[in-house]
């Protein structure tokens, strides 16, 4: 792991360092077992594409990397560190919340309702968190936070409350918010599916964006186009399980398990 963290990021050469390593993931709700068993790495500079059917544990999934739900058992590593390892209390039960802050800020989350806090503007939304976790002075903050809503093209917007905003603004909003931890990876869940059409596209395009720039993604997504054009990899969930894994080519072109062939000809794209 050490040795690879000191490889330069080069696709082409394939020589990217480990960043998220997720070794046999169970997460079960009571009697209901909806991860059974998870495994899956992201390197450098990867954008995966978690696509299944609803109910297949695609959020499940993200919220337990993101430790909003506690995972039954395995392991999960950040940059060769654990996140949770249900062999180590220190890193399950007996974990203490500034350890799952910091992990969090480190892997944030973009959801389907945006969840910005509704009585604070978009710039105080955005400097929120760093402020908390990054412990930087006020003005850093500012600067670190204004530079993020460039990127994603919503500065003019920064005094301006959540619900002044298009949800495609607010969606950037919320992009620019998980930018601003300087995250290792970002963690999106259906990003677009709460839009209206026409603003599908800028969020997507912030999207593609941050991929050309090698932030590294794990995206659950229906963009099936979004999937085959940006994704470096393409993982298919089925009944908590990885169904299918691959390049954009190989799943989409010649998917290998009969449930992911009809999953892709069932939707449109
Ligand atoms: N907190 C919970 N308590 C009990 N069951 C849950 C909980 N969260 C999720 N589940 C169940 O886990 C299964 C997987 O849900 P999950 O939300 O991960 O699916 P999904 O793949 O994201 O689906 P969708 O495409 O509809 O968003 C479902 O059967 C769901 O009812
Ligand atoms: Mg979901």
């Amino acid at each position: 792991m050490q040795a690879q963290s000191q490889v330069a990021f080069d696709p082409s050469q394939g020589t990217a360092e480990t960043v998220l390593s997720v070794d046999n993931l169970h997460k079960s709700f009571g009697a209901l077992e909806v991860l059974k068993g998870i495994s899956l790495e992201a390197h450098k500079g990867d954008v995966i594409s978690i696509l299944g059917s609803s109910g297949s544990g695609k959020s499940t999934f993200l919220r337990c990397l993101n430790l909003l739900e506690t995972p039954s058992t395995g392991d999960i590593r950040l940059k060769g560190e654990p996140v949770f390892s249900s062999k180590d209390p220190k890193f399950s039960t007996k974990r203490d919340r500034g350890l799952t802050a910091r992990q969090r800020s480190r892997m944030p989350m973009v959801f389907q309702g945006f969840n910005l806090w509704s009585h604070m503007t978009i710039l105080q939304n955005v400097m929120a968190a760093p402020s908390k976790v990054l412990n930087r002075p006020a003005h850093e903050v500012e600067e670190l936070a204004m530079s993020v809503l460039e990127r994603v093209g919503i500065a003019n917007k920064r005094d301006m409350y959540p619900s002044q905003l298009s949800g495609g603004q607010q969606q950037r909003a919320a992009i620019a918010r998980a930018l601003a931890m300087k995250p290792t990876l970002i963690l999106f869940d259906e990003p677009t599916s709460a839009l209206d059409p026409e603003l599908v596209g800028e969020v997507l395009r912030v999207m593609r964006k941050l991929a050309e720039e090698h932030v590294t993604m794990l995206v659950v997504t229906h963009e099936m186009n979004f999937a085959r054009d940006v994704s470096t990899k393409v993982v298919f969930l089925h009944q908590g399980l990885v169904e299918e894994e691959g390049t954009p080519d190989e799943v989409f072109g010649s998917p290998k398990s009969q449930r992911c062939r009809e999953f892709l000809s069932t939707t449109s794209y």
